[in-house]
């Protein structure tokens, strides 16, 4: 039987990148978008789907025959503080909704994207390793760390083959991200573009694991089409390509465009990028599945600017 596969927050930063990927390896018509913005036209198959709403989800799942979700509806770390059991609503009850799902609709995989806001201050800060303590001090890390917990059990318990990557801060020129504490690093290259200053709202030397938006793409391809002997983790796999400041990547970006200017106004962000760590160990996404980053710091750079130009040109 082919794949039919349903994408949740399928309107977002990733989700829209992502469905685009799936569209190409499985067919248009059997990758189904869903989210809760009205159909954006270039988005078909389109499904209006609050993931609190497990009546309409049950429907979707059996009235398109569907074998696997990629759950990415949320609501992000920054938008996360400003009405934190909402936050925890979606992300944690939406989780188990969907996990609830696999397990009654016998789903043949699911993916999960947790994220670097699972880690604390007490968690070592370079090269973070995959088993550390995870003492996060946002909603959004603390209904993270419990989806990752919530996954593996359900893997234990009921067999259910969840996957999960611990994202890093994505970057990607297809959409301007709302929400995150790692948005400053695509906002920073349309200031750039545009002629203006940026105000970056993050100090200087914070320095966060980020990742190109093909590279996160490849990797979730890449973990869930992995023979699931191999998947050896089951809360979620750490993955990293790349770590830089705001100072790093404005150097980078003059390099480029010699014309950028930045100045700095950190605001509440900087307290949740702080309590992050600095640099990942994925040595362990390495040896199951063979993860390999494509783009670093300079090569990303180069592309972003590449990609946002050619927006630009064809806008205007
Ligand atoms: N972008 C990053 O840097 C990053 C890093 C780590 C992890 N992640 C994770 O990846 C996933 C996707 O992130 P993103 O950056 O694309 O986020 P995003 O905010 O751009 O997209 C999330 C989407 O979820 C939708 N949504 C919110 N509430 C919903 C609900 N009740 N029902 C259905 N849909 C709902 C939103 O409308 C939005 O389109 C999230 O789970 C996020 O936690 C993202």
């Amino acid at each position: 039987m082919s794949e039919k596969i349903l994408v949740t927050g399928a309107n977002g930063q990733i989700g829209k990148v992502l469905t685009a990927a799936l569209r190409e390896k499985y067919g248009r018509k059997n990758v189904i978008a869903s989210d809760i913005v009205k159909t954006p036209a270039d988005n078909e198959p389109y499904l209006f789907l609050d993931i609190l709403n497990k009546t309409r989800l049950y429907e979707i799942v059996e009235d398109h025959n569907i074998t696997q979700v990629f759950h990415l509806a949320a609501i992000l770390s920054a938008n996360g503080e400003w009405n934190p059991l909402k936050t925890w609503n979606i992300n944690l009850n939406g989780l188990i909704t969907i996990l609830e799902l696999a397990k009654e609709k016998k789903l043949k995989k699911v993916f999960f994207p947790s994220t670097i806001a699972v880690f604390g201050r007490t968690t070592p800060r370079v090269d973070t390793p995959q088993a550390v303590p995870l003492e996060p001090e946002t909603i959004y890390g603390i209904s993270k760390v419990s989806g990752e917990l919530l996954c593996n059990y359900y893997h234990q318990k009921y067999g259910i083959d969840v996957r999960s990557i611990r994202y890093p801060g994505i970057i990607g020129y297809q959409s301007i991200p709302h929400g995150g504490t790692t948005d400053y690093a695509v906002e920073i290259f349309h200031s750039a573009l545009k002629g203006e200053t940026y105000e970056c709202f993050l100090a200087p030397d914070t320095r966060l694991p980020m990742m190109y938006i093909p590279d996160a793409i490849r990797a979730t391809i890449e973990l869930m089409e992995a023979p699931v002997e191999n998947i050896k983790t089951r809360t979620s796999y750490n993955l990293a390509s790349m770590s830089f400041s705001p100072a790093e990547i404005y150097a980078e970006i003059k390099k480029n465009l010699p014309e950028a200017q930045i100045t700095y106004q950190p605001d509440f962000r900087q307290e949740i990028a702080a309590s992050w760590t600095e640099s990942i160990d994925d040595s362990q996404a390495r040896a199951d599945w063979g993860w390999a980053p494509a783009y670093d710091l300079s090569a990303m750079t180069k592309d972003m600017i590449e990609q946002i130009e050619k927006l630009y040109f064809q806008h205007h």
